[in-house]
């Protein structure tokens, strides 16, 4: 039997040969004394393209937003995020539990424009609620499948954060999918937000890291909360030397990628009792629902095709670096003998 389609994330990828080459390569040094040279020049280089005067390294998208939010937020305070937002959703109560916040979702779909923000907002004044201090958005946005935030809206949000004086963080871990499928530079759009998350481990191919961006005042703060979260990492130059390699090597790709998602979103569509919003399918992301969402996720996996039920009726099929236009061909033969 040919090897199994994975389909369930951008995060199974495995590392090139010539990515492995880069790795071997590394110069190292300890980056805790601020001596990796490898990873000096990531965060030179994901500094220059996200438009931030500074970035920093960290282990994962996950500890990149928890900064965040410790940056941003004192305990008990409000982050505002669309629904299902990663760092709400999906960060095994990380936010609660380390940065003492709570969360309040604008919306509903997980993108939004100003007037639902401005409608979400409490007044400052009344202290029964918490004091709303953080909006953080997310670009491209996980759970609305892949949906690019539109930038008139992050502007517009951006605006209004400003004269509430709230602080604005994106989580961009998938901001180079944003990039490439709206032509728009990652610095455009990370420009009106204070902090910036990005994931190298994503479309990006690299097996591990991220990083947050914004002003050196707030990176050398940032540092701080990574140690204390337990992110200060060694000899990481073998780890940012596969990052600046994907950074460099496999982002122009990624329209590969979305012309594949595309093509599988095509074919589901047209599978019978199967739903599915073709014209929402703007990157690498492809959500779907049909009546139970469980079985057919396994009985997909059965038959060499691996997606995930984000919902009792919802399958989520993610393209990346290890999918061909052959493979969707391939998984979408299989899924339509499963729905005769
Ligand atoms: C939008 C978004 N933010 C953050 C993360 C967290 O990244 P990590 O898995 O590296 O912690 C993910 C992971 O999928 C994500 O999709």
């Amino acid at each position: 039997m040919s090897s199994a389609i994975d389909l369930r994330s951008d995060t199974v990828t495995r590392p090139t040969a010539a990515m492995r080459e880069a790795i071997a390569r590394a110069e190292v040094g300890d980056d805790v004394y601020g001596e990796d040279p490898t990873v000096n020049r990531l965060q030179e280089r994901a500094a220059e393209l996200l438009g931030k005067e500074c970035a920093l390294f960290v282990p994962t998208g996950t500890m990149a937003n928890q900064i965040a939010l410790m940056l941003h937020c004192d305990r008990g305070d409000a982050v505002l995020v669309g629904e299902g937002a990663h760092c709400m959703l999906y960060e095994s109560g990380a936010g609660p539990a380390w940065a003492g916040v709570s969360f309040q979702v604008v919306g509903a779909g997980g993108l939004y424009d100003a007037g639902a923000l401005e409608a979400a907002l409490h007044p400052p004044s009344d202290y029964h609620y918490p004091r709303s201090r953080l909006v953080a958005l997310e670009n491209t946005h996980n759970r609305a499948g892949g949906r690019v935030f539109p930038q008139r809206d992050v502007v517009a949000i951006a605006e209004l954060a400003r004269s509430r004086r709230l602080a604005l963080h994106l989580d961009g871990a998938r901001i180079w999918n944003a990039s490439q499928a709206t032509g728009r530079s990652p610095a455009e759009l990370a420009a009106c937000c204070d902090t910036v998350s990005a994931c190298f481990s994503k479309g990006l191919g690299a097996p591990v890291g991220s990083v947050i961006a914004g002003t050196a005042e707030a990176m050398g703060r940032a540092r701080r909360l990574r140690k204390m979260l337990g992110g200060g990492m060694r000899q990481a130059g073998v780890l940012a030397a596969a990052a600046s390699y994907a950074l460099e090597h496999h982002r122009v790709r990624l329209a590969e990628d979305h012309d594949n998602a595309k093509r599988l979103a095509a074919g589901v569509a047209e599978l019978p009792g199967v739903r599915c919003e073709v014209a929402e399918t703007e990157t690498n992301i492809v959500n779907f629902d049909l009546d139970d969402a469980g079985a057919f996720v396994k009985r997909a996996a059965a038959r060499g095709v691996l997606v995930n039920a984000t919902g009792p009726t919802r399958v989520r099929a993610v393209t990346h670096l290890d999918v061909s236009a052959s493979d969707i061909d391939r998984a979408l033969a299989v899924l339509a003998e499963l729905l005769p």
